[in-house]
């Protein structure tokens, strides 16, 4: 089996044929009368070694609505606080030969380990600052319902991007598919370089004004050892998302958690443009579509024309 069907670490290891085909067996799953116990007698263990609402809620939940047996481990009051490793951890779960492990670790490059120890199926849930695959994924999908359509799209994607796996995932699922961001932040939060995955950098907050979709990222704050930005008050007056910087027709994006107040303005985080909800919603969809994929060892041919014919279980 190719390593994008094997795992999903990286939205790297996927073409554009692996989104196509995830998206529309996410769409797939929206018809709530097709019960679809594609897992049943399956199990996924999900092990979180960062704090999560969102991303383990949705896997729990997608887990279960496809049938399978789920079990999950936050690091915190596990036996990793009694100094067990990432590896002697993984070894120990694999005993239970899980079909599929969802991984949240603050190391780059955990998710990639965890594969090389285990048989299971590895779902990167977000490495340190590295990747978040999954929630770039839905993003896309909520971008697609909202506009229908993904080539050509600009998304404007402000904040943080140093320390943010979701804006690396996300800048380069809209590259293969065909759209495009600019990545606009203080020169400090802004990595040397990123230009390389394919995008635009700016500097400048006026270059949110010209995009279909202004995408927010929180400060994380977990994750910086200096001071980037002179305070949260200063950073919010110049950066920060007010009703004012959003054009009509602009849509409004964030992966949360929101710090309302900071990177976006309490208010506006509720307008009409803003997708935050539905980005939770395609959470559930696109986990369900990414756990049936990895576990069904159709191939990509038959699984797509499975997904496009609704399976009716009575
Ligand atoms: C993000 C994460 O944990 O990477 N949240 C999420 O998964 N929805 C973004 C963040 O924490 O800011």
């Amino acid at each position: 089996m190719p390593e994008a069907r094997r795992h999903l670490l990286s939205i790297a290891d996927l073409e554009r044929a692996d989104v196509e085909r995830l998206l529309a067996a996410a769409r797939s799953f929206e018809d709530d009368s097709a019960t679809r116990p594609l897992l049943s007698w399956r199990s996924v263990v999900n092990l979180f070694y960062e704090s999560s609402t969102r991303t383990l809620a949705s896997f729990e939940l997608a887990a279960r609505r496809l049938s399978a047996d789920t079990s999950s481990i936050r690091a915190a009051g596990s036996s990793v606080d009694k100094g067990e490793s990432l590896k002697d951890t993984i070894l120990t779960l694999s005993a239970y030969d899980p079909d599929v492990i969802v991984v949240r670790h603050p190391s780059i490059g955990a998710a990639r380990l965890v594969a090389s120890w285990t048989d299971a199926h590895v779902v990167n849930a977000g490495d340190g600052k590295h990747e978040h695959p999954t929630q770039a994924l839905l993003d896309l999908y909520t971008i697609e319902r909202a506009l229908g359509r993904l080539d050509g799209v600009h998304v404007a994607i402000v904040g943080d991007v140093l320390h943010s796996r979701v804006a690396r995932s996300l800048v380069r699922a809209l590259g293969l598919v065909g759209a495009r961001a600019t990545l606009v932040g203080p020169p400090t939060l802004l990595p040397p370089g990123i230009e390389a995955l394919g995008c635009a950098v700016s500097s400048d907050i006026g270059a949110i004004s010209n995009a279909d979709v202004i995408y927010v990222l929180r400060m994380q704050r977990e994750r910086m050892e200096d001071a980037f930005v002179p305070s949260l008050r200063e950073y919010a007056a110049v950066w920060g998302i007010t009703r004012e910087r959003v054009r009509p027709g602009q849509l409004l994006m964030h992966p949360g958690p929101m710090n309302r107040g900071v990177e976006i303005d309490a208010r506006i985080a509720d307008c009409s443009g803003a997708l935050v909800v539905d980005q939770v919603r395609a959470g559930l969809v696109v986990r369900m579509a990414v756990l049936a994929d990895l576990v069904d060892d159709r191939t990509s041919a038959e699984l797509e024309h499975s997904f496009a014919e609704p399976l009716e279980v009575s």
